[in-house]
Order: C-alpha cells, then sequence, then structure tokens
C-alpha cells in the first residue's frame, strides 16, 4: 500500500518557534513510519519556508537549549494551483526539486501566522488537506476578546473582561485605568492575540498597570483585561469525533507557584512535575468540565483537536481560553490527557492526521 506523504509544518514567527520544533521532533520520533513518509518543512523565525531534517533528535531540546529552524537556504513553495499536490523547493546551489503528491499538511504551528488562521488559509487557497481547525475557528480562538463573546454567547461561563485598544489607551488612559479598576484588584492584563503567557502580567495595584499594559502592547494592538480568578487551572483535550461528537480526555491540572502564574518559563522549561494528568476532580467536576470542552469546541466550530482551558473556582468552572493548536510535545498536557485517557502519543498523532486527511471544511 502506498504511504501517506505528511508535510510537517513547524516552526515560525511567532515566540512559540522553539517549542513547535520541539513537537515536530516528538512527530517524527513516533510516527508509523510504515504508514506515513514525513516532508519536514521548517519556517524560519524571519518566516522563510525551508526543507530540513527528518530527525528527531535535531529538534530536541539538550542541556535546556531550545530548538531553532535555521536558514539552510532551500525554500518551499506550496503548489500554485489546487490542481497540483507537488511541493516546489529550490536548493542553496539553484536546483530545484519536487516533494509531489503531498497528501496531507500538519501544520504544528503556534500562535500568530500558524494557529490564527492565516495558514490555514493559505492551505485552504492551494487545496491541501490539512490537521486540525479551520480558519475561522483558529482565527477566533487566538482573540482573546472575541473567543470570550462567542464562547459567552454559547452559554458558557467566562471571566468578565475589559477590551482596550492601542488608540484608546494613548488617548485615554485615566478613563482606561477607572474602567479597569471596576474589575478591582488584582487583574490580568493580557495582550488579545498572543499566547504562551507573552505579554501577560498580574497588576495588584493601579501603580502598575501603566508598564503591565505598555508590555502587553508591545504584543498586540488589542490588550484585555480581567479581574484575578482564584481557582484551579483544569485543562481538557478535545478530538474530533469520527461521529461528529467531539471525543473529550480525563481533565489535567496546572499546579501554579504560590503567588505566581503559568508563565513562560514554568510552560517550557520547568519540567512535567506542574502538570498532574488525570486531575483529582471529583466525578461530577470531571463529567462537567468534559461536557465544557465539548461545547467550547462546537461553539468556536472546532476541528481536529483544541484545548479548552478553565479555572475551577469555589463556584463551578469558568473558561479561560480555547487553545486550538496546544502544546503537542510528548510531555505537553494535550498528549498527557489522551494516554491518561487510553490514546497514546502515536495514536493520537495517525488519527489527527487521518482526521485531517478526512476533513470536509
Ligand atoms: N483572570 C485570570 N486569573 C488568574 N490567573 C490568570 C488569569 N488570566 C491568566 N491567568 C494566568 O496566566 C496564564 C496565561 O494566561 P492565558 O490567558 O492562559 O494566556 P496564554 O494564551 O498566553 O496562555 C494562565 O495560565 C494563568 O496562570
Ligand atoms: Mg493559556
Amino acid at each position: 500500500m502506498a504511504k501517506t506523504t505528511v508535510a510537517v509544518l513547524f516552526g515560525g514567527r511567532s515566540s512559540e518557534h522553539a517549542i513547535s520544533c520541539v513537537t515536530a521532533g516528538g512527530i517524527m520520533d513516533v510516527v508509523d513510519r510504515d504508514a506515513y513518509d514525513i516532508v519536514p518543512i521548517g519556517i524560519t523565525k524571519d518566516g522563510a519556508f525551508t526543507l530540513q531534517v527528518d530527525d528527531p533528535a535535531r529538534w530536541a531540546i539538550h542541556d535546556r537549549h531550545l530548538p531553532e529552524v535555521l536558514d539552510n537556504g532551500t525554500r518551499v513553495a506550496f503548489p500554485t494551483s489546487p490542481a497540483s499536490r507537488d511541493l516546489v523547493v529550490s536548493h542553496a546551489d539553484g536546483t530545484v526539486t519536487t516533494v509531489p503528491d503531498v497528501d496531507v499538511v500538519f501544520p504544528i504551528l503556534h500562535g500568530p501566522f500558524g494557529e490564527d488562521g492565516t495558514i490555514q488559509g493559505l492551505l485552504e487557497i492551494a487545496g491541501l488537506p490539512y490537521v486540525g481547525d479551520g480558519v475561522l475557528a483558529s482565527a477566533l480562538a487566538m482573540d482573546k476578546h472575541v473567543a470570550k463573546a462567542v464562547l459567552e454567547h454559547a452559554g458558557l461561563r467566562v471571566a468578565p473582561w475589559t477590551t482596550v485598544l492601542r488608540r484608546q489607551w494613548a488617548s485615554d488612559p485615566v478613563d482606561v485605568a477607572e474602567s479597569v479598576a471596576a474589575h478591582g484588584f488584582p487583574v490580568f492584563v493580557k495582550p488579545a492575540r498572543a499566547g504562551s503567557s507573552m505579554g501577560v502580567s498580574r497588576v495588584d495595584e493601579p501603580s502598575q498597570l501603566g508598564a503591565a499594559m505598555d508590555l502587553a502592547f508591545e504584543h498586540d494592538s488589542k490588550v484585555i483585561v480581567e479581574p484575578r480568578v482564584v481557582g484551579r487551572e483544569v485543562e481538557v483535550a478535545v478530538l474530533e469525533g469520527r461521529d461528529g461528537v467531539p471525543r473529550t480526555s480525563l481533565p489535567g491540572e496546572i499546579v501554579v507557584p504560590e503567588d505566581g502564574f503559568y508563565d513562560f518559563e514554568s510552560k517550557y522549561l520547568g519540567g512535567d512535575e506542574s502538570l498532574l494528568c488525570p486531575a483529582p476532580l471529583t466525578e461530577p467536576q470531571t463529567d462537567e468540565i468534559r461536557s465544557i470542552g465539548a461545547r467550547a469546541f462546537e461553539a468556536v466550530g472546532g476541528a481536529g483537536l483544541a484545548r479548552v482551558d478553565c479555572f475551577l473556582t469555589d463556584d463551578g468552572f469558568v473558561v479561560n481560553e480555547v487553545n486550538t493548536m496546544p502544546g503537542f510535545t510528548p510531555l505537553s498536557m494535550y498528549p498527557r490527557c489522551w494516554a491518561a485517557t487510553g490514546v497514546s502519543y502515536g495514536e493520537l498523532v495517525t488519527e489527527l492526521i487521518e482526521l485531517g486527511r478526512a476533513a470536509v471544511r
């Protein structure tokens, strides 16, 4: 039987470049080589599409050193017509080769230009099947303001929030500070479209607001401010169902350090001791978050996969965000939740590829 050719897209222009490379390595390591051929397309931090090596070790973390896609002079071009599934590769020495008949693209990209619907749009235009969420779900889940509005509309609980545009902050900071203070301190200030806790700050008193807003505006022209939600951080992994009904995993929990939050450092370098899977919850709580996960997935129009992150407060679950391309290294929450539910990393990779091939967008 002919093998399926899977173009894995990784790296990219977002702050989550390195972790995406680690995921690519994880997939190369585990993918069923009898069934799949991998074409590794690394996107440099500058956004160049390059052909890279199919070698898990090259993309692993060594001694806390994070991998990066380096420009090797190759360039990969997507088909210019939906009638073709061939990738054209130009090499540094001027030669041009072809990767024929790509069956499916697996964009393992996080954050802007990867998880936000842009690459999905490119793949739609090229007519290439791809893994994961489509243009709209990706774009709306990426935008914390829009995502909260959509989730709230679907009857899911989210924290109250204020959205601030750079223009408003520049022209009327006093007015903005007043509406923010109405939430009561502490508040969290976050870029609307970033990820990986980039530009996120906790603000305990009014005097800290300015610096937090300026930091968030370094990442986006739109910022959201919301009151601190006191609760445990519990997450559920969602996988598109073959019958249309979303499948949900046992939930996992992030154990956040006292007084801290789940920042970039703890996410990627803190080791895996900060993740508990399955989360120690009662059966009704487990059932409830699984149902919230499925509802949130359907509310955003999810396809393929998503991780739905919640806070468990004294009076129930509050949805924090939906991640359409959640961390996907073998140690990440999404695969670990599935492992705890009886689906191995390798099985998950196969299922996602097959869902992507079969996707009707
Ligand atoms: N309203 C909030 N209350 C308490 N903690 C928060 C709140 N918002 C964010 N955090 C903390 O900041 C982390 C990152 O925020 P999050 O909204 O998940 O953004 P990102 O998209 O960067 O992951 C969360 O995992 C949590 O630890
Ligand atoms: Mg988050």
